[in-house]
C-alpha cells in the first residue's frame, strides 16, 4: 500500500509539472504516459462499462492520447481517455471513442461519458 501511494505520488509531481491551471481550480495535462499499464487500463474499464450498458458491444484496442484533470486530493482525477474500439455490433468496424473516466480514490472509478470521438477543431 505504502509503495503503491509513494509511485502515485511521484507520477503526479512529474505529471504535475506540465500542468496548466484553470479558471475552476483544476490541473490540466496531457496523457504523456500513454502506453503506460494504468492508462490502458483505465482505457479497458470505460469500454467495459460501455458494454454492460448492452447497447453493443465494444472490443478495447487502445489509449493512444487524452488529457487529465486533477481537482486536488479529495476530487481525485478525471480522465478523458481517447482509444481505439472495434465494434462487434457493426461488422468488427474500428472505431475511435473519448472516454471520461473519473477516479476519486485509487480504486474507485467510474465511466462518466462515453462516445464517439469527436474531430478535432482546427
Ligand atoms: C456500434 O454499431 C452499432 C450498429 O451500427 C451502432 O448502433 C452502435 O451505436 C455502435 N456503437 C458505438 C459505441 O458507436
Ligand atoms: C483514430 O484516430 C487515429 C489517431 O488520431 C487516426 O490515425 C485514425 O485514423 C482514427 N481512426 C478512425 C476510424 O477514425
Amino acid at each position: 500500500m505504502y509503495t503503491m501511494a509513494s509511485k502515485h505520488f511521484a507520477v503526479l509531481v512529474i505529471l504535475l509539472l506540465g500542468a496548466t491551471l484553470t479558471r475552476g481550480g483544476a490541473f490540466v495535462y496531457p496523457i504523456s504516459n500513454v502506453g503506460d499499464e494504468q492508462i490502458q487500463s483505465l482505457g479497458s474499464f470505460a469500454v467495459d462499462e460501455y458494454d454492460k450498458r448492452g447497447e453493443s458491444h465494444l472490443l478495447f484496442k487502445m489509449v493512444f492520447g487524452g488529457y487529465v484533470e486533477y481537482y486536488g486530493v479529495y476530487n481525485g482525477y478525471t480522465y478523458h481517455l481517447d482509444l481505439m474500439a472495434v465494434n462487434c455490433t457493426q461488422s468488427g468496424a474500428l472505431g475511435n471513442y473519448t472516454a471520461v473516466v473519473y477516479q476519486y480514490t485509487l480504486n474507485q472509478k467510474t465511466t462518466t461519458w462515453f462516445g464517439e470521438l469527436k474531430p478535432k477543431q482546427t
